[in-house]
C-alpha cells in the first residue's frame, strides 16, 4: 500500500506501547485513526495528542475478545470515515505461564485476547478492506509465534496461531490477486508496560498455580528485559514502512530468527527439538 494520506486506519490496543507507536506512525503519514482499546485514560491521552496535531481520531472502548465489540468498532469506522484501508490487530496480553501448570482460566483469557482477537479482526475487517483499491491488514504476533520457549505456554500457542492465520490469509489473498495485503509483526523485546498491564487485566487477578515463586521471578526478569528493549515508536515506524512496501514478515530483531533456523536444522537432521 503506497498512499496513506487521507485514508483510514484502525489500530487495536492502539492507545499504548507498540500500538501507540503504530497509531503515531500512521497519523504522521496523514491517515485518519480509529483506536480500539480497553484503557480509557490512555485513549483520552492519544486522542488529545493527535487531535492537537490536526489528526482525525476516534477512540472506542473495545474488548478484542468479543466479536460484537469488534463489529461495533468496524461499524464506527465506516460511519465516521466511510471505509478502512489499514487494520492493525495489535491488542494483546502476556504473562509467563507453564504449559503444564497454567490455570485453564488463564489459558482461555490469553487465547481469547491474543488469538480470537485477530480471528475476529480478520472476520470483520477483511470484507471492508476488500472494498478498497489498496488495503493492508497486519496482526501482531511475537518471536514467540516462531519459536516456543518454556514458561510461555498459552502465549506461544496464541502467537503461533496468529502467524498461521496471517500466512494462510496472505496466501489466499495473493491466489485471488486481491487488492488487500496481509502481514505479521513478530517483535522481540520492546520497552512497553505489557507485563504490568497484563497483570491488571488478568481475570480474577488469580494468583498463579504451582510454579508460583518461579513465575513471579520470571515476570520480573521479563519486565527487566523489556525495559532494555526497542522503543515502541520505532516499531510503529517499522510497521508503517513494511505496510508501504507490502512486506509480509516484520521482525524487530531479525537475528533472533537463528533460533528458528536451529529448530529447522534439527527437524531435518536428527528430529530432536533443537540442535545445540
Ligand atoms: N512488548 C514486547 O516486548 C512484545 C514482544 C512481542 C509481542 N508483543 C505483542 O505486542 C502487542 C502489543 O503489546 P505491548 O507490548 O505494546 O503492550 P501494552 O500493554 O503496552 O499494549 C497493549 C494494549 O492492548 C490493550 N489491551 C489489552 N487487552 C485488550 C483487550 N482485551 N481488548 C482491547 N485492548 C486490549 C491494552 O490496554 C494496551 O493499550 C501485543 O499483542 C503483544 O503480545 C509485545
Amino acid at each position: 500500500m503506497q498512499d496513506f494520506a487521507g485514508k483510514t486506519a484502525v489500530v487495536t490496543g492502539g492507545a499504548s506501547g507498540i500500538g501507540l507507536g503504530m497509531t503515531r506512525a500512521l497519523a504522521t503519514r496523514g491517515m485518519n485513526l480509529v483506536v480500539g482499546d480497553l484503557d480509557d485514560a490512555a485513549m483520552a491521552s492519544v486522542a488529545e495528542e493527535l487531535t492537537g496535531q490536526g489528526v482525525n481520531i476516534v477512540t472506542q472502548k473495545c474488548d478484542v475478545s468479543s466479536l460484537d465489540a469488534m463489529q461495533s468498532l468496524a461499524d464506527t469506522t465506516v460511519e465516521r470515515f466511510g471505509g478502512v484501508n489499514v487494520v492493525c490487530l495489535n491488542a494483546g496480553v502476556g504473562i509467563p505461564t507453564s504449559a503444564r501448570n497454567m490455570k485453564l482460566q488463564d489459558w482461555k483469557w490469553i487465547i481469547d485476547v491474543d488469538l480470537w482477537g485477530p480471528i475476529y479482526g480478520v472476520n470483520v475487517f477483511v470484507p471492508l478492506l476488500e472494498e478498497q483499491d489498496d488495503a493492508h491488514i497486519n496482526a501482531t504476533s511475537s518471536m514467540a509465534g516462531l519459536i516456543s520457549s518454556g514458561m510461555m505456554g498459552a502465549y506461544n500457542v496464541a502467537k503461533h496461531g496468529v502467524v498461521a492465520l496471517m500466512a494462510a490469509l496472505e496466501r489466499e489473498l495473493r491466489a485471488k490477486q486481491s487488492s488487500v495485503h496481509a502481514s505479521v509483526l513478530c517483535p522481540g523485546p520492546i520497552n512497553t508496560n505489557i507485563s504490568r498491564n497484563s497483570v491488571g487485566y488478568r481475570p480474577g487477578k488469580a494468583k498463579p498455580k504451582a510454579d508460583g515463586d518461579n513465575q513471579g521471578k520470571m515476570a520480573k526478569s521479563i519486565q527487566e528485559t523489556l525495559e532494555q528493549g526497542m522503543a515502541p515508536d520505532e516499531v510503529g515506524e517499522l510497521v508503517a514502512n513494511a505496510i508501504e512496501q507490502d512486506k509480509f514478515w516484520i521482525l524487530t530483531h531479525p537475528w533472533w530468527a537463528k533460533g528458528v533456523q536451529k529448530q529447522l536444522d534439527a527437524l531435518k537432521e536428527d528430529q530432536s527439538l533443537t540442535r545445540a
